[in-house]
Formats: C-alpha cells, structure tokens, sequence
C-alpha cells in the first residue's frame, strides 16, 4: 500500500495534537509526519505514528517532499506559508479561515459535499468548528425537506480557542474555588471570565451587529450546501465546556416537515447518530461526545414558531469533525479519489 508524507503545522496546539492522535486511530498510511510549529517548539519531541518526532520550526523549506500539509496555527500562518507549500506541489488542508471563502477553494465536509475534492488546485479549506457541527444535522433534512433558512445559537467550548483557552477556564476555575491565588499569565484569551459565566461573543463585531464568527455560519453554509441565497441568523456564546460545540437551530423547509420523517432522514446518515428518547432523559451532550467521531442529534420536535419548521439539538467534538478529523477525512477522500497531484 502506497504510504503518504505528511506536514502538520501547529502540531503542539489543540488542533495539531488531534490530528496526530486521528493519524494513528484510522491508521492512515503514513511514510512520515513531519511536525511544524512556530520556532518556539522546535526541538520539542512528541510521539506521533509510532516515533518519536522532533518538532520543527515552519519555514519556507518546511514542505519539500510531502505529498499533504494540514495547517491548524491560525489565519496568519496559513497566508504565510499555504501557497509556498502548494507550489512544492503539496496539497494543503487548512483549518484556518484565511481561504474558505475563495471561489477556487473547495470547502469540504466529506459527507456533504466530498465531490468537491476533486476540484482542488492544491488547497482545500476545512470549515468553521460549529458550521461543521451544524452542517452534520442540517444537510440530512435539507436532503429530504429542502432547507429554507435556518436560525442557530451556539455553545462553544473552550478548547475553540486552543490550548490556551482550556487554561483559562481552569485557571480562572481553581481562583474562583480558591485553590490557586496566583494571577494569569500572559494576555486573557477570552474578554471577560469564562469560569461560571457564559460570553455571546467570538471574534471581532463587525458594524451590523454580528460577529465574525456568525458570518461565518451563513457564509460557509451557502457554500456548502450550494444554496447560495440560504437565509441565515446565528449567536455564536463562548460556554465553560472544555470540549465539543452544541447547537441549537430552529430551520424552515420548503416541503410539510413531521418527526417521524425526520428522524427516518436523519437515521444511517453517515457520520451522526440520533440521541433522541427525552423521556429517557436522551439527547447530546458536550461530555457525551467529546472524542467521538459521530455527532448527535436531539431534541427534534416541530418548530411552533415557523412554517414547516423543525426544532433540532446538534452536539459534536469541534476538535474532531470540526478540525482534525474533518481534516483527515479530506486527505482520506484525497488519496481514494486519487487526486493528489494538481500541478
Ligand atoms: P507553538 O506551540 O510553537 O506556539 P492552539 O490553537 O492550541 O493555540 O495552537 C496553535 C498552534 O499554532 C501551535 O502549534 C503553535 O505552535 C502554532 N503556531 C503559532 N505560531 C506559529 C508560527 N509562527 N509558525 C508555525 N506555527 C505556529
């Protein structure tokens, strides 16, 4: 079996150490990894497939001879070095925002839209953690009822924000509870405390109101979905959950919507399973699917405030199928389809 070179940049953070940890799991075929972060890890040796890797600093020369780069260290990052890997002929996955929305980036949520793939011209972009999460619930309905609009709110862990947010939320828990009395260190990653509180704000506001963040729900769903007029309100709030995002979403259908069809949609689609019994106090919950690959879907019920609405509660691991697994699925499909070379 044919064995692929991989590079992964930002492999000491959140993201990087999942796809590491995925890499071994679904044991893809790897003839190397090749750890990058920033110059302040290199040296750093971490166990990845089997040895033990020596972290190195991404630079320009970082990418020669690997077939794929998932990149997980920002925007910044990835504008910086995306297209010196790709010119190399490496195809990059790349987690950040810096792309998704460039009309010759493939935006790729394998059992949506996993054709796109094939279009790539040597980068593909992974979605926003929650549009993924969202995505996994919505596109099944859409399939059967064709989705209209849609209305989300968002529960974002903390680990969103990387290594350093689930400090945070730790730190800020152990001074709340009186079991630490240093102060941080460094600059605050959230804009007020997160331990005991909720924070309905991620990222920049932008002048109508909504954040970044938001936008990136409508935006990265049109694309997705292929509806590119699809009308959509998201609040994206920052929760003291360390790990998997939750959404709640209240979606309007062109056809009559009932439960039962909706859970024969949802039911064998791949990639969720229905965790949906509330007299059994049944549905997803962050702790329930933190390292899972599926994400649940609950709480479906018809929607009293909208036309052929459906009410839905979506949880997943944002770490997994909203980044590193998300990611690997990419490069999966990438090697089955054979579409690695684009130069
Ligand atoms: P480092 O650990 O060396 O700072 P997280 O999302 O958990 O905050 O992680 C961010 C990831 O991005 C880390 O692996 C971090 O590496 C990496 N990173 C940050 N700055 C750079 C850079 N200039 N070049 C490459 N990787 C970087």
């Amino acid at each position: 079996m044919k064995k692929y070179r991989i590079g992964i940049v930002g492999a000491t953070g959140a993201v990087g150490q999942e796809i590491i940890h995925l890499l071994e799991k679904r044991e893809f075929p790897i003839a190397e990894a090749r750890l990058l972060a920033s110059a302040r890890s290199a040296g750093r040796e971490i166990q990845a497939c089997g040895n033990l890797e020596i972290v190195r600093e991404t630079t320009p020369e970082s990418f020669k001879g690997l077939d794929i780069a998932i990149f997980s260290a920002g925007s910044q990052n990835s504008i910086q070095f995306a297209e010196i890997a790709r010119r190399q002929g490496c195809v990059v996955i790349d987690n950040s925002s810096a792309f998704r929305m460039d009309a010759d980036v493939p935006l790729i949520i394998p059992e949506i839209n996993g054709d796109e793939v094939e279009k790539h011209q040597g980068i593909i972009a992974n979605p926003n953690c929650s549009t993924a999460v969202a995505l996994m619930g919505l596109h099944p309905l859409h399939k059967r009822f064709g989705l209209k609009r849609f209305i989300a709110s968002t529960y974002q862990a903390v680990s969103g924000a990387g290594a350093a947010g689930v400090e945070e939320l730790d730190q800020q828990t152990r001074t709340a509870l009186g079991v630490e009395t240093s102060e941080p260190k460094g600059d605050s990653i959230f804009p007020h405390p997160i331990a005991y509180n909720l924070i309905p704000h991620i990222d920049d506001f932008r002048e109508d109101g909504y954040t970044k963040e938001e936008l990136k729900m409508r935006n990265e769903s049109r694309k997705i979905l292929n509806l590119p007029s699809l009308e959509i309100s998201c609040t994206c709030v920052r929760v003291p959950v360390y790990r998997a995002h939750s959404i709640s979403i209240n979606a309007e259908f062109e056809s009559t919507v009932n439960v039962p069809d909706a859970r024969d949609a949802l039911e064998g689609s791949p990639g969720i399973e229905l965790w949906d019994l509330p007299n059994a106090q049944r549905y997803p919950m962050p702790i329930n699917y933190t390292e899972k690959e599926a994400c649940g879907i609950g709480r479906i019920r018809v929607d009293h405030a909208l036309k052929n609405g459906l009410a839905l509660w979506v949880v997943g691991d944002q770490l997994w199928k909203g980044a590193a697994l998300n990611a690997l699925q990419i490069a999966e499909v990438l090697v089955e389809r054979k579409c690695l070379r684009f130069m």
